[in-house]
């Protein structure tokens, strides 16, 4: 096996992030905290969950076109069993997303027949929306907004430039940005973030990470990449050599008839980050529970 791929980054917009989170908090009624389909343990931001523990949580799987059905039914139950409301959806057809505003009603029922009996039935249900860098954002918000303006506030208590949208039905929803953490504690979940295009690729080594990726692959969905790199038989277990062998394949070769890796590389991560090699899940949710 290759040796993990080591991440330390946080730049210093993340910290900033965290603030505006902290204090725009107490403005909106849930989250909508948008994961990656394909990590759904990874790409849940421990601060977050720390950060927004009092507000009612709907939990948006993303990218559910590339991750694999089965295991994402499965993360969907896990999700509902740990108390948030989950939705699995594809920013990018729209898939699902019909669904989010009568689940922000549901979740908050109590608050909106609360608001009736005040009087204040035109209150707007306020709704943050959160997530990592790349895991589907600017996309969502886009397919929600469809062609209403997003605007910049400057309401009372409202860190500047905080972007809000009036999506109709009584609902207003507040975009805030791509968050990560400082530390990695688990260096398979920096490593998850950065196969899935969430940690930027040149702070990386991308070759290492290619041959991780390979690796991974070659465990839990062997046949994937047998059919998409024409590969017979029993796979390697290195990822050296399995990207030597995706490089042959592809005639990546350089000068003496080497292969050359840097392009394989690329061209494996860029395959499997556009659902090329196949609907992948890298994390399933008994892994979450054995603490694995
Ligand atoms: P962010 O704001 O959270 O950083 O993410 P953003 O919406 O920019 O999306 C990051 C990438 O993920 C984009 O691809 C976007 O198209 C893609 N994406 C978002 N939602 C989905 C989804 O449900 N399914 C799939 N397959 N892709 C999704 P990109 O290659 O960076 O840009 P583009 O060329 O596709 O626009």
């Amino acid at each position: 096996m290759s040796e993990q791929v080591s991440i330390q980054w946080f730049p210093g917009h993340m910290a900033k992030t965290r603030r505006l989170i902290k204090e725009s908090l107490p403005l909106v009624d849930c989250v909508a905290e948008i994961i990656d389909a394909r990590i759904p343990k990874s790409s849940r931001n421990p601060e977050l969950d720390a950060l927004c523990s009092s507000k009612p949580r709907i939990v948006l799987l993303n990218k559910i076109d590339l991750a694999d059905p089965a295991i994402t039914e499965r993360w969907v139950e896990y999700i509902r069993k740990s108390g948030a409301m989950p939705l699995a959806v594809d920013c990018k057809s729209g898939r699902g997303l019909n669904k989010f505003l009568p689940l922000v009603k549901e979740l908050l029922k109590d608050k909106i027949e609360q608001n009736a009996r005040r009087g204040m039935s035109g209150k707007k249900i306020r709704v943050m929306v959160a997530g990592i860098p790349n895991c589907g954002k600017s996309t969502f918000i886009n397919r929600m907004a469809g062609s209403k303006k997003l605007k910049a506030e400057d309401r009372p208590g409202v860190t500047r430039g905080t972007q809000w949208i009036d999506l109709g039905s009584g609902i207003e929803m507040m975009d805030t940005p791509g968050m990560l953490w400082p530390k990695f504690e688990d260096p398979t979940v920096g490593e998850n973030l950065a196969f899935c295009g969430s940690v930027k690729d040149d702070v990386i080594d991308i070759e290492l990470l290619a041959r991780r990726l390979l690796e991974t692959i070659a465990k839990t969905y062997p046949d994937f990449l047998r059919a998409r790199y024409k590969l017979n038989g029993e796979l390697p277990e290195e990822g050296a050599e399995l990207l030597a062998l995706v490089g042959r394949k592809r005639g990546m070769l350089i000068s003496g008839g080497e292969v050359d890796t840097e392009r394989a590389s690329a061209v494996v991560l860029d395959e499997f980050r556009s659902g090329k090699i196949g609907r992948i899940s890298l994390e399933k949710p008994d892994m979450t529970e054995s603490g694995q």
